[in-house]
């Protein structure tokens, strides 16, 4: 069979640690037959499509190559990945005013070019960028579901790693997620954690340990933190966060109506206010499809509406 009977093509915009360790996460993956790198530096952009090129005669057919924002016409996804980088001891949230103008301008380049693709925001603050995407993307006609933010699927994947570490079981079965915004005030959603089925404070003791509010503060820190550990020490994250985008374009391309931490418009879900962050989103072919309005926790509910408010609060400085 041909290939490009089944072609997917995807466009990375901004090619530095963490587009080029997607692309080649993506690469490996073998999720998309077109990889367009797009990058203010094209220099850089060539360089890294002659790389990963390289490496297509033992992965398989696909097309990598150095392009420009027309190349997006007919993308089925375009995932952000440029902007400013976070330095050690910055916020997030200080990266807004210099990240917001950029990402705005890349989603009417992206538009501009005729498509409809997915869009997926991955520049931090995330959220914040995905409220602008959607604010642009919007008005020129792409539908709300359509713009996405990587959100906590990151977070949710560490949070199941450490719980995983603790328990000692494979983190396969560990099914835990983090929502509200990618950053301080995110909430790890104790109340929903299961292993296999199992209620999570059950594994937890049945394996020797005291799930209490100590035990689990101690945790959510850990997760909170990560971010700043690797960055401390190797200046910048980007291979996880490149196998959680791919996680995410593999429920696009594939259809899969995963259930995903992506970050979302949450007004009318949860009670929020019109601001992105993560909730439980069922993720296809249209980007967000549906979001699960469960629910959580009261003292979760409680974070998670002031998660919304820090982002709400965020927002307010760009106007
Ligand atoms: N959401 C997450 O979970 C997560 C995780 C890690 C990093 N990030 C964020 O991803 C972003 C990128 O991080 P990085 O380490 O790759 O940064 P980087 O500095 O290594 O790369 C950024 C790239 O963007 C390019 N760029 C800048 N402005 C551009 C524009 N207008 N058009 C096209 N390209 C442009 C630069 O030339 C550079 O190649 C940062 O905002 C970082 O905080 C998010």
């Amino acid at each position: 069979m041909d290939y490009r009977c089944y072609a997917k093509k995807i466009a990375i915009v901004g090619m530095g640690n963490v587009g080029s360790a997607f692309a080649y996460a993506l690469m490996l993956r073998r999720l998309a037959t077109d990889i367009v790198l797009i990058d203010l530096d094209l220099r850089r952009a060539e360089g890294e499509a002659l790389d990963l090129r390289h490496g297509l005669p033992l992965v398989g057919p696909m097309e990598v190559y150095a392009g420009s924002y027309a190349d997006c016409a007919d993308a089925d996804m375009v995932v952000i990945t440029a902007g400013a980088n976070q330095k050690p001891g910055q916020t997030r949230l200080e990266l807004l005013q210099q990240n917001a103008g950029i990402a705005a301008d890349i989603v009417r380049n992206v538009l501009a070019a005729g498509g409809r693709p997915v869009i997926l925001m991955t520049t931090n603050p995330v959220d914040v960028l995905t409220r602008v995407a959607l604010d642009v993307a919007v008005p020129l006609g792409l539908p709300p579901g359509r713009v996405l933010g990587s959100g906590t699927v990151l977070d949710s994947s560490r949070f199941r790693h450490r719980l995983a570490k603790a328990i000692g079981a494979d983190p396969r079965g560990v099914h835990a997620s983090v929502l509200g915004e990618h950053g301080d005030s995110e909430l790890c959603v104790w109340s929903r954690a299961n292993v296999s089925g199992i209620p999570v404070d059950a594994v937890l003791r049945a394996r020797g340990l005291e799930p209490d509010a100590a035990f689990k503060a101690q945790m959510a820190d850990d997760v909170r933190r990560a971010a700043y550990e690797i960055i401390n020490r190797k200046g910048f994250t980007s291979t996880a966060i490149g196998v959680a985008l791919c996680r995410i374009v593999e429920a696009v391309l594939n259809d899969q109506k995963s259930i995903l931490t992506v970050s979302t418009d949450a007004e009318g879900h949860y009670g929020l206010p019109r601001v992105c962050l993560s909730l439980p989103c069922l993720v296809g072919a249209d980007g967000v499809e549906d979001v699960i309005d469960a629910p959580l926790a009261p003292e979760e509910q409680a974070a998670l509406a002031r998660s919304g408010q820090v982002l709400f609060e965020s927002l307010k400085n760009l106007l």
